[in-house]
């Protein structure tokens, strides 16, 4: 148990947020509390990012294991250059085609990054978000803001104000509600303290675009179990975005796929299971004649609307009360890599191919 503290809401307009109730929140922020707050891709849990104390706080009300590092949110390049040391030219290349955006540098961190933001590694995470609530939060705050995302650990991301409470309310002080977030998964992460740079996570900007800037970054997910080996990269744990039910993947052609869809929901069934399916606009019509709790997910052909809806979807279908949940694979065109990243991970890595 910890203590309860009251949680306060303030509507805030997404695209011309009220100064007045900007100027709060900072004063928040500035006092050491927790403010959730939107982005263009998720709600982030957002805390001083230079006082060690408030950072704590963050890791407490989420749960989060100390050993994994929190993004610092920035406003302006002249907080990449207080907070980063030696930042690469690539870096400000990378900030000049991305920022404000869904895109997260990790640099070489300068003392006065607190040890624990970083998880005690030497290097820090840092983003220019682009959600015109998140830019002004930080101006006003006038120092950098430590957000990771507004969930409980290894619970789905929050795309809305109300997932935030759902998971935090009587565990920070204030939520920002700006409606729901544009994006939808998070932003992508690249680790620039290495050669070639790595991408740590897929997310809101794709390969492709970052690789006209990067052509030489390389992308080797590493799905690890909760018992496997040390994380190479933190973050990189399996059993993320976990729903209550458990979820399987099916991976390979879509007829194929559809079909074992249906085996794996009837078998289940006959063992007495209830069946939720996460599916694609196209792919319903197919499976409309199984006695399944259907959640839709979009069209797989608009990757930027089932980022969009992932989320959410996931609670939602977990809110019915299913014991097991199926899902398609939507392949790696795009920003279907990072909605295919938070599905084999929401899956705790239960992927199976549909092909005999
Ligand atoms: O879109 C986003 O990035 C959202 C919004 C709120 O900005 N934030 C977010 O934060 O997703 P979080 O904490 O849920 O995920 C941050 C990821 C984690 O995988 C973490 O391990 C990684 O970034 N990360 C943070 N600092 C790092 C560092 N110094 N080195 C390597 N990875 C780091
Ligand atoms: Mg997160």
């Amino acid at each position: 148990m910890t203590d309860h503290i009251p949680t306060r809401v303030l509507i805030v307009d997404p695209s011309a947020p009220d100064p007045q109730i900007i100027a709060e929140a900072a004063a928040v922020i500035r006092a050491g509390g927790l403010v959730a707050f939107p982005t263009e891709t998720v709600y982030g849990l957002g805390a001083n990012a230079l006082d060690d104390r408030a950072v704590a706080r963050i890791f407490h009300a989420k749960g989060r294991p100390a050993t994994d590092p929190i993004i610092a949110h920035i406003a302006d390049l002249q907080q990449l250059d207080a907070l980063a040391r030696d930042a690469p030219p690539v870096a400000y290349a990378l900030a000049q085609r991305f920022w404000p955006g869904p895109l997260t540098l990790v640099v070489w961190r300068r003392p006065v990054v607190p040890a624990n933001l970083s998880a005690g590694r030497a290097t820090v995470a840092v983003r220019m978000p682009s959600h015109p609530v998140a830019l002004a939060l930080i101006a006003a705050a006038g120092v950098p803001i430590a957000a990771p995302s507004a969930n409980r650990f290894s619970r789905p991301s929050p795309t809305t104000a109300a997932h935030v409470l759902d998971d935090l309310a009587g565990r920070i002080d204030l939520v920002l509600d700006g409606g729901s977030t544009p994006v939808g998964v998070e932003s992508s992460v690249v680790d620039l303290t290495v050669d070639p740079p790595v991408l740590l996570r897929p997310g809101g900007v794709t390969v492709t675009a970052l690789r006209e800037v990067l052509p030489d970054l390389i992308f080797a997910p590493r799905y690890l179990t909760a018992d496997g080996e040390a994380a190479p990269a933190p973050g990189m744990l399996l059993r993320h975005y976990a729903p209550d039910a458990p979820l399987i993947v099916v991976a390979g052609e879509r007829e194929a796929s559809l079909a074992r869809m249906r085996s794996e929901a009837q078998l289940a069934i006959g063992a007495g299971k209830r069946v939720g399916v996460l599916a694609f606009d196209e792919d319903a019509p197919e499976l409309a004649d199984l006695p399944v709790q259907v959640v839709m997910l979009g069209p797989v052909t608009d990757p930027e609307k089932v980022a969009r809806r992932l989320f959410a979807a996931l609670r939602e279908i977990e809110r019915t009360g299913v014991d097991l949940i199926l899902a398609r694979d939507p392949g790696q065109e795009g920003l279907s890599l990072a909605v295919r990243d938070r599905l084999v991970r929401a899956a705790e890595g239960r992927v199976i191919s549909a092909e005999p």
